[in-house]
């Protein structure tokens, strides 16, 4: 039987009190995600950094049950493009996600199969509600701070990367030429 449980999130670390899975995505494993790909064999050949990181809470991947968890992506860039989850569908397309700003700077990039694209900004405080069939991607754009966010979500809402590691995000975030953010075309999409 299962019985409530309860974890913490301390400030200023934010990691969670409780952790049952720690993912670590370093350059390595974002092959073909950033446009500059001179940038991306530079850097990578350089230093394999840590582009991000996941704590997850584990529960049963079954109808009914949450996932939640901390997602923390880190300063830095490829190229002019900001460091960035890979960025997912839900293999149930149908499942939705709740994020919450913790600490840091950033943005959601959102797309779903019918065409629309958004994207929102992430700053402490905010609460972001990614509905049913819109693939989402976090971007850090301070260059200081981690992005942190907790999130939640379905348990049996399952992973489909495939989609976006073929055809990339429409949108791309960029250092602008004021050296702020902006967000772009991607060229690879037609
Ligand atoms: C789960 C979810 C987050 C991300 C995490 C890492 O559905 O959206 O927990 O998994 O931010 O991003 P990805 O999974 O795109 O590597
Ligand atoms: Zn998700």
């Amino acid at each position: 039987m299962d019985f409530p449980f309860i974890f913490t999130l301390p400030m200023p670390q934010v990691i969670p009190s409780r952790v049952d899975n720690h993912i670590e995505r370093r350059l390595s494993a974002m092959q073909g995600q950033f446009l500059d790909q001179e940038a991306y064999a530079e850097m990578l050949a350089r230093d394999d950094r840590l582009v991000y990181e996941v704590y997850e809470i584990e529960r049963p991947e079954v109808e009914g049950e949450m996932l939640m968890g901390i997602s923390i992506v880190h300063p830095g860039k490829v190229g002019k493009e900001f460091f960035m989850t890979k960025g997912h569908y839900h293999s149930i397309l149908e499942t939705a996600e709740i994020y919450y700003c913790l600490r840091g700077e950033g943005c959601m990039v959102m797309e779903n199969p019918e065409g629309y694209m958004c994207v929102e900004t992430l700053v402490p405080g905010t609460v972001l509600y990614v509905p049913p069939r819109w693939a989402h991607r976090s971007v850090c754009t301070s260059r200081q701070d981690d992005l942190v966010t907790m999130f939640i979500y379905p348990a049996n809402a399952g992973h489909d990367y495939g989609t976006i590691e073929r055809q990339g995000f429409r949108k791309l975030v960029v250092e602008s030429a004021s050296g702020g953010s902006e967000v772009i075309d991607n060229p690879r999409c037609k």
